[in-house]
């Protein structure tokens, strides 16, 4: 149904970092917009209109380069990985509601908008700079930099001496409205130590000010200053702003009115800006926890409600590395094992904030016990018996797992809102463990021998095929595709994706399910 934006209220408002399109996608791409996945489809579940952006950053020198490397435009090389990242984002069935490329007009428009008017504001400054600069990661650095041997960090790649003119941002003017910000605000960036890390980093350094500019004649792949075209926007300035372009380009009334494009029709779906969360890795925490804050003041702009910075992952205990050869390929994982198995692994396995490695006896050993036989088995037995025993009909309602059910229904629901989604993960299979066990306990196979123990048997199979039911309304934010088959073997109308519908008792008794299939096939490994 679709309302006007007065009506609506405030959308919840979900971004994930854009990747770099220098390359091809890896584990930890896949993570992040998983983990953004999951919670825009909880939240969906939980009736909230929710706005979940993700997508990709195709300006800079890396990208440059790597166009140069391979004898093509960085135009026409962006335009074909994109085509490539975006089919990575169906692949892993994101639902993100836009993909964004900094690339795009819509995008580049905004970006210059803001540096006209901060220009005009006087936020910007320009001056020389004369020092190091590594093109890798296109950074200036200074001797505080260079490690106790003198050399700088191999992260930095070939580090050059250069002197250059360019144009600065008056970051430092807002260092102590920050730290304030961030004391009045303990919920601004989380997990609560990495606010800890930005509050130390804060109140131990004096901030630079942040060169916003490159020279256009060393770097011409950017969005060109609006007020002097001998320069292009730095790469992470026109990067960050792809938040609040999206909304911008529409006429999102979170907008401010100087930034905001004129919409002829009011746009359907509630206000967007300011984010509700923005999904990123820990490497990027600066970026987003300091400079973004302060961009958007100096622009006049509301804050995001949350910056929530995840961890790492590692191959067998090392950086993932092409130089290695251990990057671990989301496709290859999901073309053997089906993307809810590659969706389950790496959000149960590791909760977001603290680092992760990946080892592919985990990945498989998780398969094996707790989706084969864990979730697998009690579907395709449940529904196994309640075929063989009752002709597939469901029998009256009885309440013996009712009291488990809820509480984990209730525990989910809690620790979805918290974001805490291998908690929630944790929860679920605790109904899993659960219902197994009481097929173990009651045993319906022996209780089928005899006429006697029909009604106990009635009882025995209404408590488990309730329990699948509930299950997939549950799983549906992480295991979409195996929701959505568990609803189809249940022979249940619609999606499980209504999370008011995991309540005991809401299937109707009498009702006849479909033909059990395994869920996760087991696998000679
Ligand atoms: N383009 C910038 C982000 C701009 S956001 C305004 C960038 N791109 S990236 O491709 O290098 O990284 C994209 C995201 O993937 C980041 O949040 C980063 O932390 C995440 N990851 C990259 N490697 C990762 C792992 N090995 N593990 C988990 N996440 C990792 O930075």
């Amino acid at each position: 149904m679709s309302q006007s934006k007065s009506h609506m209220g405030k959308c919840f408002y979900i971004t994930t970092a854009i990747d770099y399109v220098n390359g091809q996608p890896h584990l930890g791409h896949a993570y992040e917009k998983l983990a953004a996945d999951v919670i825009a489809r909880a939240r969906r579940s939980f009736g909230q209109e929710v706005f979940f952006l993700t997508g990709l950053d195709e300006h800079g020198q890396k990208v440059q380069q790597a166009a140069l490397g391979e004898g093509k435009t960085p135009q026409a090389y962006c335009d074909e990985l994109a085509a490539a990242w975006k089919d990575f984002a169906t692949k892993l069935g994101l639902t993100n509601n836009d993909f964004v490329r900094t690339t795009e007009p819509r995008h580049k428009k905004v970006v210059q908008q803001i540096l006209s008017k901060l220009h005009a504001e006087g936020h910007f400054y320009k001056a020389i700079y004369e020092g190091f600069y590594s093109t890798k990661e296109e950074t200036f650095l200074t001797e505080k930099d260079r490690r106790p041997d003198g050399t700088f960090d191999p992260i930095y790649g070939e580090v050059v001496q250069l002197q250059e003119e360019n144009y600065y941002f008056r970051l430092k003017d807002h260092q102590s409205w920050l730290i304030e910000y961030l004391e009045q605000n303990p919920s601004f960036v989380s997990p609560e130590y990495r606010r800890n890390e930005v509050l130390g980093f804060l109140k131990n350094n004096v901030l630079e000010d942040l060169c916003i500019t490159r020279p256009a004649f060393r770097l011409n792949w950017g969005i060109p200053l609006p007020f002097d075209a001998n320069y292009v926007t730095y790469v992470w300035f026109d990067a960050l702003t792809n938040y609040f372009s999206i909304p911008a380009a529409s006429g999102d009334p979170g907008i401010p009115d100087s930034f905001r494009a004129p919409v002829s029709a009011p746009q359907s779906g509630g206000q967007l800006w300011p984010a509700d969360i923005h999904l990123i890795g820990k490497d990027i925490l600066k970026f987003h926890a300091v400079f973004w804050p302060i961009l958007l003041k100096a622009m006049q702009a509301p804050i995001p409600k949350q910056i929530l910075a995840h961890g790492w992952w590692q191959k067998d205990g090392q950086k993932m590395s092409k130089t290695f050869g251990n990057v671990v390929d989301p496709l290859a994982i999901i073309d053997e094992w089906g993307v809810d198995a590659f969706r389950y692994y790496v959000l149960r396995e590791l909760d977001l904030g603290p680092d992760g490695n990946w080892t592919d006896a985990g990945f498989q050993g998780r398969y094996t016990a707790e989706l084969a036989n864990g979730l697998g088995n009690l579907v395709n037995r449940s529904l196994s018996m309640l075929k063989r025993y009752r002709n597939g009909v469901v029998p009256p309602r009885s309440n013996e797992l009712a009291a488990d059910a809820e509480k984990v229904i209730h525990e989910t629901r809690t620790l979805l809102e918290q974001n805490r989604l291998q908690g929630a993960l944790q929860s679920i299979w605790s109904l899993v463990s659960r219902a197994n066990q009481y097929v173990d306990h009651t045993a319906p196979f022996k209780l089928a021998r005899d006429a006697a123990n029909a009604t106990r048997l009635d009882e025995v199979l209404y408590n488990l095929a309730e329990t699948c039911r509930i299950l997939a309304v549950l799983l549906w934010p992480f295991l979409p595709t195996t929701a959505s088959k568990l609803y189809e073997q249940l022979a249940l109308p619609g999606a499980p994706n209504k999370f008011e519908a995991a309540s005991w008792g809401g299937r109707v008794s009498g009702h006849t399910v479909g033909t059990p299939a395994p869920l996760f096939p087991r696998k000679e490994i």
